[in-house]
């Protein structure tokens, strides 16, 4: 017997011993209290999850929370008293750092107060534990002009929000009761803005995916269609639908991201992943069994780009609700999602316990923008967890560089012994850099000038030859329903001194290209990324700001 285990002891030393880091799935100690439906970075140490009321574990005056603060240092939870039922909202920092979260639900599971109107606002919290940290609600004096439940919030480029879409009240699949329309927070003037694009997209036009482009104007997706939308002309203009039928907004998640923006010019691309093709979206003919669509097509959003149409190309399985994320480098990761079925609760006809989608996807894929064609997309050395995070869970990139996952749960209430679970369990999804020797950042500025030439102190570790240098200035965005609302990444023109110890970089031109707001910055050298700098990207004055 002690033979053998000095054999198993010598064999395990032999096969773990040229170990080159990869990437890996960590499980935390502290669950998150409450259902991660969506979660937002809101300073370098903490991380806000809102969830519906839903009977959670976390308390808060000896009721279930329905928000709570993740300390992404130690793992650990705080319940946020949220007053206003804030079920499906969204929301985005804006340009003075404050969050602002928008929307949600009727009143019901014990909140008495409707939260569909609610504007919500965390402002900069500075205990880096979030101990006196609030959030401020007051329905008399700031509210949306509709009632709007499934809406997204973007960030624009003069720092305020776009609220796009949603529906009046809580519907049990499709959009049966539409709000299609346009609101800005601040208010930009005294209604709302009718959208015929949300008209023509219905019924599958819930969380409508939503793109601020570098020339100010706003990138649209809702079912399988697309517009630009000119904010300062309140003009659209058609594009190419998603080709082959796919559908890719609530109740058919697929996922949409704007792939890295680049100097000089910064062209504007989207990729979109995910979803289904189905010609009908009648709950009582879908199935959880129904196989999710493995298109992704990206678009290059010039007048040549939009001539040559949506470019498509597949992931290595089908994904429902599909997340993508962006890594400092700027891959994308595509993770989550299940391989057949449909968002939402126990709608369709034969759901699993009461989710609609089934058969979890549950390794990661890397997706590379720059390779050709047909080779982007790859799952070597991915590793493979055993939670699934399916319908109402949330996934977002951290400061410290790793991926905070949390949340699924397609039950209405707490649920557990089911095969989709309320799920509380917390992951880091934990890229191969952070087991390395890392650049590092020594100080940043607080506050960055747009079009501003500056130079910061860094180390970089003998480790690494210095072939590759990339800095990217991001917005880490707001996780929900299988979209990152705001996410973006802006490479930035950036050289290293000879003795490696100086990084003089120039940030982006204006806020059409980042607009102004809090902003994550990481150096990356020969793929192996930094710890991010929290800055504020502007002047950090109150939208609407152009500086
Ligand atoms: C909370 O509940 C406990 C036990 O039921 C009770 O003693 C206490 O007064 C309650 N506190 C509040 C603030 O309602
Ligand atoms: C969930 O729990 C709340 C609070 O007890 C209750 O009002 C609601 O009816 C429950 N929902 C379901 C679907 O059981
Ligand atoms: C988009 O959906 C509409 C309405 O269902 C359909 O008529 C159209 O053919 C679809 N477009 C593509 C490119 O599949
Ligand atoms: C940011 O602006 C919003 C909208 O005007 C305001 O409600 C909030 O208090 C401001 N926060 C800070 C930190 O100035």
């Amino acid at each position: 017997m002690r033979r053998l285990l000095s054999l198993l002891t010598v064999l395990n030393l032999v096969f773990a011993a040229p170990s080159v880091p990869q990437w890996s799935f960590d499980l935390k100690q502290s669950t998150s209290g409450i259902v991660a439906l969506e979660s937002i970075v809101v300073s370098p140490t903490l991380a806000i999850f809102f969830n519906r009321p839903s009977l959670d574990p976390l308390h808060i005056d000896n009721h279930s929370a329905l928000g709570a603060l993740w300390d992404l240092r130690t793992s650990t939870v705080r319940p946020l008293e949220v007053v206003s039922n804030a079920f499906c909202g969204s929301g985005a920092l804006i340009s003075n750092g404050s969050m602002v979260s928008i929307g949600g639900d009727a009143p019901g599971g014990g909140i008495n107060q409707a939260g569909n109107q609610a504007i919500r606002i965390f402002e900069p919290c500075a205990s880096p534990s979030g101990e006196g940290c609030t959030l401020f609600e007051n329905l008399e004096t700031h509210h949306l002009f509709e009632r709007r439940w499934y809406a997204s919030t973007l960030r624009i480029f003069d720092g305020s929000l776009m609220i796009v879409g949603g529906t009046h009240a809580n519907t049990k699949f499709y959009n049966i009761d539409p709000v299609n329309s346009f609101e800005f927070f601040p208010k930009k003037e005294a209604t709302t803005r009718p959208s015929a694009f949300l008209e023509r997209a219905l019924p599958a036009n819930l969380f409508p995916r939503v793109f601020a482009l570098p020339d100010g104007r706003v990138f649209m997706i809702a079912n399988n269609q697309s517009i630009i939308y000119d904010i300062e002309a309140n003009t659209e203009t058609i594009l190419p639908d998603i080709p082959n039928n796919v559908r890719v907004t609530n109740p058919i998640d697929g996922s949409a991201i704007l792939l890295p923006l680049s100097p000089p010019q910064f062209i504007p691309e989207v990729l979109v992943c995910g979803g289904t093709q189905t010609d009908t979206i009648d709950p009582s003919l879908l199935s959880s069994q129904t196989p999710a669509s493995s298109q992704c097509s990206r678009i290059k959003l010039t007048e040549e780009g939009i001539k040559q149409g949506w470019q498509v190309e597949h992931m290595l399985e089908g994904r429902t609700m599909p997340e993508l994320v962006h890594l400092p480098n700027g891959q994308i990761l595509i993770a989550n999602g299940g391989r057949t079925g449909f968002a939402a609760v126990k709608s369709i006809a034969d759901p699993i316990g009461n989710s609609n989608a089934d058969n979890p996807v549950l390794t990661p894929s890397l997706y590379t923008p720059s390779l050709p064609l047909g080779r982007r997309i790859s799952n070597k050395g991915m590793p493979t967890t055993d939670i699934a995070r399916m319908y109402h869970s949330s996934i977002t990139l951290t400061p410290q560089g790793n991926f905070l996952i949390a949340g699924s749960n397609p039950n209405d209430n707490t649920t557990v012994g089911a095969k989709f679970n309320s799920e509380f369990r917390v992951q880091t999804l934990d890229p191969p850099f952070m087991k390395v020797a890392r650049p590092r950042l020594l100080s940043m500025p607080k506050k960055l000038r747009f079009g501003q030439r500056i130079s910061v102190p860094i180390s970089v570790p003998p480790s690494l030859i210095g072939r590759d240098i990339k800095v990217s200035l991001m917005d880490l965005g707001f996780s929900t329903h299988a979209f990152h609302s705001s996410a973006r990444l802006v490479f930035m023109d950036a050289t290293i001194s000879p003795f490696r110890n100086i990084l003089t970089f120039t940030t982006p031109p204006n806020g059409r290209v980042f607009p102004p707001g809090p902003a994550t910055i990481f150096l990356t050298v020969d793929d192996v990324s930094s710890e991010g700098a929290w800055v504020m990207m502007g002047s950090g004055a109150s939208p609407p700001t152009l500086e």
